[in-house]
């Protein structure tokens, strides 16, 4: 089974950015027509302007249920069809403490990042029956696997975005459907740098982050967009046709164990912890 993509037909959701823009180019060289979906009208246009006919831009909010449906049908009469779903897009959320969030900070998070994969999915199935089958992928996090790598309701909603993914799995089998998930490790994204921040200080973080990234995890280099891009291309093709209702973990090790487990400096700065206890407790067996 290969990783081509030859005449099926991509949405991939946040694709403007990061993870999705480097899922289009991928999904694009590997053969599909791609509708890229996302907020970004000026970043998305780009896009479909540098592969011409097989990439087309619709502007998308994954918040709005209609926007969702809307554009699984664009895509379907676009392309006339559609095999593969890349649930993607996202932002990192609030990053307030559970001792103080409120009903409708709790619901953004939620509705961006959780119900946007479940109502994609509600919308594709229709299409993907018609074509006898689907794909379809779902960007989960390491913070679904692990307390501390993200804020407490963007680490909530990816741990829904998991376990709403093998559910799916099992529902969708009967229509040929397979559901996966892909949890990225730490990712030199502009998800780190949202919003309105001016461009100097933008680029000032990014090199800041980059620089440290490669001591992050034992893969000792920065984890880029198209690490993730490459794990979707194989989730989304016929070289994962045995594979459904699982995920993806491309954190370069970050998640393999403890830091003392890899990392030679934590493990000889535990060593001389270890003989400081020692010498202490010697001596004071000496004394007593
Ligand atoms: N970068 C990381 O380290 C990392 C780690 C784990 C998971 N993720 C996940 O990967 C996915 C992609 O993030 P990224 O790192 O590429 O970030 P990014 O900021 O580079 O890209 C996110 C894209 O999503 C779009 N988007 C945001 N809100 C949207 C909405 N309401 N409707 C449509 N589009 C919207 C943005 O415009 C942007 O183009 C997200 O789901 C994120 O949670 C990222």
């Amino acid at each position: 089974m290969t990783t081509s993509l030859d005449g099926k037909v991509a949405v991939i959701t946040g694709a403007a950015s990061g993870i999705g823009k480097a899922s289009v180019e991928r999904f694009a060289e590997a053969g599909a027509r791609v509708l890229a979906a996302d907020i970004d009208v000026e970043a998305g246009r780009a896009l479909e302007a540098a592969h011409p006919g097989q990439v087309v831009f619709h502007k998308c909010d994954v918040m709005s249920e209609d926007d969702i449906a809307v554009t699984l049908e664009v895509a379907s009469q676009t392309f006339g069809g559609l095999d593969i779903l890349f649930n993607n897009a996202g932002a990192g959320g609030s990053p307030t403490p559970l001792e103080e969030m409120t009903g409708e900070l709790w619901d953004v998070s939620q509705n961006l990042l959780l119900r946007s994969v479940a109502l994609g999915m509600r919308y594709a199935i229709p299409h993907m029956k018609a074509r006898g089958g689907g794909a379809i992928v779902n960007t989960a996090s390491i913070a679904a696997l692990q307390a501390g790598m993200g804020p407490i309701a963007y680490s909530a909603a990816k741990a829904g975005v998991l376990h709403l993914s093998k559910c799916a799995a099992a529902e969708l089998s009967r229509y040929n459907i397979r559901v996966n998930a892909i949890c990225p490790g730490f990712i030199l994204t502009n998800i780190f740098t949202p919003g309105d921040i001016p461009s100097q200080i933008k680029s000032a973080v990014q090199l800041t982050m980059r620089g440290m990234a490669h001591a992050a995890q034992p893969v000792q280099r920065p984890g880029e967009a198209d690490d993730i891009a490459q794990a979707a291309l194989y989730l989304a093709s016929p070289a994962s046709s045995f594979v459904t209702g699982t995920h993806i973990l491309v954190d370069g090790g970050m998640l393999v164990g403890p830091r003392s487990s890899w990392d030679p400096e934590e493990q000889a700065r535990r060593l001389k912890e270890r003989e400081k206890l020692w010498a202490g407790a010697a001596e004071l067996a000496q004394t007593s």
